[in-house]
């Protein structure tokens, strides 16, 4: 028999990064190219097989806008494991994205798991050649890397809309967490 393990996943990061896309890619693998943002929080769940072990993700979609900042720590504060992100396209996200690693490092559980997610690579990908246009990137795989190795997190370039990396992320968190 397998076992069966839950995780509560929370996700973090400036409002329009892709959030509850990257939900909607690893829960239902679809995309919507006008999603309207989240208000305050969105909650869903989707099972996911690691080897011999089950993981039952429990997932708390947060909304980026300002107006709702006040509400995150209700939502990390007894996660488990936390995808920070950001728009590989929009470096204010990244800063937005590093303030909220300081926080959970600060704030939440000590020995939570943390993956860095810098989304929409779609946009950087020429469609003829499948190749990555020069300068269509604002932040670059290093920055990610760097932030990602000083402070200890996993760290993955996604799409949403392309399902580049959605699974690998969960899969990547899944191995990271403890059996019970
Ligand atoms: P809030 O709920 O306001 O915090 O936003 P969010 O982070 O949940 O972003 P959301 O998933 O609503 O996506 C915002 C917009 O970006 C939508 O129009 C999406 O279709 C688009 N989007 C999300 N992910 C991707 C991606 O990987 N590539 C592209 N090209 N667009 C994306
Ligand atoms: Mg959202």
């Amino acid at each position: 028999m397998s076992k069966q393990t839950s995780v509560k996943l929370v996700l973090l990061g400036e409002a329009a990064v892709g959030k509850s896309s990257l939900v909607l890619r690893f829960v239902s693998n679809d995309f919507q190219e006008n999603k309207e943002p989240t208000i305050g929080a969105a909650f869903l769940t989707q099972r996911c097989t690691i080897g011999t072990k089950t993981i039952k993700f429990e997932i708390w979609d947060t909304a980026g806008q300002e107006r709702f900042a006040n509400l995150a720590p209700l939502y990390y504060r007894n996660a488990q494991a936390a995808l920070v992100v950001y728009d590989i396209t929009k470096p204010a996200s990244f800063i937005k994205a590093r303030h909220w690693v300081k926080e959970l490092h600060e704030q939440a559980s000590k020995n939570i798991v943390i993956a860095l997610v810098g989304n929409k690579y779609d946009l950087l990908v020429d469609p003829e050649t499948g190749d990555e246009i020069e300068g269509r990137r604002s932040v670059s795989v290093e920055e990610g890397q760097a932030l990602a190795d000083e402070e200890g997190l996993l760290f993955f370039e996604t799409s949403a809309k392309s399902a580049l990396n959605v699974n690998e992320v969960f899969t990547a968190i899944g191995k990271q967490i403890p059996e019970e």
